[in-house]
């Protein structure tokens, strides 16, 4: 069975701590997330990820934050308006996809860049899951992963529910993407960027 977060546990996401670990505003922008972009957060919890890049993609730009969890996507949402953050529009969707109405108002092809922190090895059906959200994915657009490196640590999933780089590249090779950049990112974590 997937592991999949428990939102009593959504401080954790956000603390100063994580924030010192992961640089998300520079480490969005080094992807290359820009001013202007349409965006997808998919597992975006309360908005560790999507609050910087709606900062990064500005008022020409938006982000869609989907959760399973309403309670995360309340939270982001009050973080938003704290901050005065306009451009973040959420969604809740089924652990299966995103073959929801809201976001079917999207066109194919729309979205510049997606986010997909933290989640993969929580969804049960990964190439389901990809393909529902990467059809919206523009020819060029990115995908960026981040995800537990496969090895014991002392916080995160079990080592059984983690997915290995090689296991990831192939996901997206799968999907017809094309890796163009991987790096460790600290002891827990790494990313891959992938492009269409
Ligand atoms: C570990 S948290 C990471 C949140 C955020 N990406 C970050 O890095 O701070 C995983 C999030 O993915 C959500 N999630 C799990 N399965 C999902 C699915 N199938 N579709 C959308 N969200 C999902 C969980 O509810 C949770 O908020």
């Amino acid at each position: 069975m997937a592991h999949i977060f428990n939102p009593e546990n959504k401080d954790k996401l956000i603390s100063d701590e994580r924030r010192r670990l992961f640089k998300p505003e520079r480490l969005l922008t080094a992807a290359g997330l820009k001013e202007g972009m349409s965006v997808f957060d998919v597992g975006c919890g309360n908005g560790f990820f999507a609050l910087p890049a709606a900062k990064i993609v500005g008022d020409n730009g938006r982000v869609f934050g989907f959760d399973i969890y309403q309670e995360m996507l309340d939270s982001l949402n009050s973080r938003a308006e704290e901050s005065d953050i306009n451009n973040i529009k959420t969604l809740k969707v089924s652990e299966e996809g995103a073959n929801l109405s809201e976001i079917n108002m999207l066109k194919n092809k729309e979205i510049d860049f997606i986010i997909m922190a933290n989640i993969l090895h929580e969804v049960p059906d990964i190439n389901n899951f990809l393909k529902d959200y990467l059809k919206f994915l523009k020819t060029g657009g990115r995908l960026l992963v981040i995800e537990w490196r496969k090895k014991e640590t002392e916080e995160g999933p079990g080592l059984e529910h983690r997915l290995s780089p090689k296991e990831v590249i192939n996901l997206m090779k799968e999907q017809g993407l094309k890796p163009i950049y991987s790096r460790v990112i600290n002891n827990n974590y790494y990313l891959k960027i992938s492009e269409k």
